[in-house]
């Protein structure tokens, strides 16, 4: 097995131009899967709301939720960095609402913890408190009640407030940025002047690394994002094996 990822790993990462790979997972059998097959970085994300509990938003996602399903994915990751997201409501309101939370997930199994926006004093507190910190800027889905519909941000402007946003939060001590659905051209000038690696979304080919949520690379959601990296059409081959399985049941050719 490589050596197990760290955030000082993927400072030399960025530093030498290798590439970040990370997916999402949320519970033990994809993490493990995750890991084996080589993600630098597994992020127990708030998409989870979407995905594993069918929510329309990440907004009603609880920190006990993310608690569980952080415990259950560092069970089967052994290599990569495990991130676990803040969920709404969890870290906005104080520095110490924000610590104490982060905290319970790392006791459930994170290395560090993801939040969106630009929350200085609580990315300082978290890293004064030993807490790794990942930033999340430009589409941030927790704020879709703000954004409504549109998604893609910093279209409109020259992404000078993106770019200064981002100068910010890895001043305040973020170790690694997510670029979420904005120009490629603006996440290439975040990437240059940033010091910290830039994991993109959507975001074009010039960050340190890429992101995608695990069941659009496999193919297993509905619905198709424009920017999602759609692997293998999990849906359609996950159906016809359990198809097979009632066919093989119905007819008696079942082994059990
Ligand atoms: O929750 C999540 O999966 C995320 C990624 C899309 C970056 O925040």
């Amino acid at each position: 097995m490589a050596d197990k990822v760290s955030v000082p790993t993927l400072a030399s990462m960025h530093k030498s131009g290798s590439k970040i790979v990370c997916i999402t997972a949320y519970d033990f059998t994809f993490g493990e899967i995750a890991d084996q097959a080589g993600a630098d970085v597994i992020l127990v994300g708030d998409s989870l709301g979407n995905v594993v509990m069918g929510f329309p938003t990440t907004i009603p996602v609880t920190l006990e939720q993310m608690i569980h399903h952080t415990r259950a994915t560092s069970a089967g990751v052994k290599r990569a960095l495990l991130v676990a997201d803040l969920p709404f409501g969890s870290y906005n309101a104080s520095c110490s609402q924000a610590v104490s939370s982060a905290v319970a997930l790392m006791q459930a199994g994170a290395s560090a913890v993801k939040l969106e926006g630009e929350y200085l004093d609580e990315i300082r507190a978290l890293t004064k408190a030993g807490i790794p910190v990942m930033g999340h800027v430009g589409y941030t889905p927790q704020s879709a009640n703000r954004f409504g519909p549109t998604k893609r941000q910093g279209k409109s402007s020259d992404g000078s407030s993106l770019i200064d946003s981002c100068l910010k939060i890895a001043d305040a001590g973020a170790f690694a940025i997510v670029l979420e659905l904005i120009p490629e051209s603006v996440a290439g000038q975040i990437t240059e002047a940033v010091g910290c690696p830039t994991i993109g979304i959507g975001a074009g080919p010039h960050c340190s690394g890429q992101v995608q949520v695990l069941h659009d690379v496999l193919g297993l959601s509905e619905f198709r994002f424009k920017h999602a990296m759609r692997e293998i059409e999990g849906r359609t081959l996950f159906k016809a094996a359990i198809g097979e399985y009632a066919s093989k049941v119905r007819s008696g050719r079942d082994k059990t």
